[in-house]
């Protein structure tokens, strides 16, 4: 087994050297999309970024040549297999290719963009041998070098990450558009205690948001929400605000409870009373869970301040004790 993975992720090495060198080439449209993205040679080179060739079994061939087999090329999910019609071709075709490390900086599988707007844009290894989605985080080999204020910035996709690495924002990891799990919240508990959430600000990203802040809780980490402004994501951010707009948004994080109850103040109109209530009886049952008294009474305070309801009245609701001296 030991050395059908060794194996294996000696074939993604093979693959992802095959792809770069492939930017190589004159007027690459892999190396010209790349660049489009505003992404430098160096930074290219870092994440070993590459180019899945426009042709059906340039990959295949290529491994095939240098000795291993097609049946291993099929379970490393790199070479599919029609069995109807018994053809082999390479999954990724005419696509710019990121290979995925695990966080020991091993290949384990690839992501393909397409160059234009077809779909799907983006396409995956398949789960295999070496490559579960469930336990690895994009980037985290080379961000666990570049931990800051023991904090992780976390992102949606390949390319958020890079273009902040890009612009020296270094301590991030991505899930690769899959939801986050629980073995990912501890990986990334191993290596920081706090996590600013920095995904997409479209709906998706928002819920993805909310599901992610419990499942950080849950591994006992210290979650903030970033908040992208105007822009759709951070890779636009940090393009429109560059390094100095991105630290300013890090600094103006929300902790997660604001942020949570800024989602929900929008679900009422705080004009009429009976939705006034509503949200207070929603927003409290949450300052409830909380552990640390001191949370609830600053939030107690930030609930208070919205409605106009004494802190007292809000206190109460919570079960912080109220000063009773008569
Ligand atoms: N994703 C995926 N398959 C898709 C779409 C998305 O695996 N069909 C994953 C990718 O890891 C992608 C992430 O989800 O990076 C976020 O998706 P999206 O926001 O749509 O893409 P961007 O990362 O913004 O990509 P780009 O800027 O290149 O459009
Ligand atoms: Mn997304
Ligand atoms: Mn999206
Ligand atoms: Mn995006
Ligand atoms: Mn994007």
């Amino acid at each position: 087994k030991i050395q059908e993975v060794n194996k294996f992720i000696e074939i993604h090495t093979e693959a992802a050297r095959f792809y770069f060198s492939n930017l190589l080439g004159t007027k690459n449209p892999g190396y010209e999309y790349l660049k489009k993205r505003g992404l430098s040679d160096k930074i290219i080179k870092k994440f070993g970024l590459g180019y899945s060739l426009n042709s059906w079994n340039s990959l295949m061939n290529y491994l095939i040549a240098k000795g291993y087999d097609k049946t291993d090329l099929v379970r490393c999910g790199l070479v599919t297999h029609k069995t109807e019609t018994n053809k082999y071709f390479d999954r990724f075709r005419n696509r710019v290719m990121f290979p995925i490390f695990n966080y020991n900086g091993k290949v384990i599988g690839f992501g393909g963009r397409v160059l234009d707007d077809s779909l799907p844009k983006y396409l995956n290894s398949p789960e295999t041998m070496v490559f579960n989605k469930r336990l690895n985080l994009y980037g985290l080999n080379i961000s666990k070098k570049s931990i800051k204020d023991d904090t992780l910035i976390l992102v949606e996709g390949y390319m958020d990450l890079i273009s902040l690495y890009q612009n020296n924002i270094e301590n991030v990891v991505a899930t690769l558009g899959t939801a986050l799990t629980i073995e990912q919240a501890r990986l990334i508990r191993r290596f920081a205690k706090n996590v600013i959430i920095s995904y997409d600000s479209d709906q998706a990203g928002q819920n993805a948001t909310l599901r992610a802040i419990d499942i950080l809780l849950q591994a006992d980490i210290k979650v903030k929400i970033l908040n992208l402004k105007d822009c759709k994501d951070p890779d636009d951010f940090i393009k429109k605000y560059g390094f100095e707009g991105y630290k300013k948004a890090i600094e103006q994080s929300d902790y997660y409870i604001k942020y949570k109850i800024d989602i929900l103040r929008k679900k009422y109109d705080l004009n009429n009373d009976s939705q006034k209530m509503s949200f207070i009886e929603e927003s409290t049952l949450m300052l409830k869970k909380l552990k640390s008294p001191i949370e609830k009474d600053l939030y107690a305070k930030y609930l208070s301040d919205l409605t106009n309801i004494s802190i007292e009245s809000i206190r109460a609701n919570i079960g912080i004790k109220v000063n009773s001296n008569y």
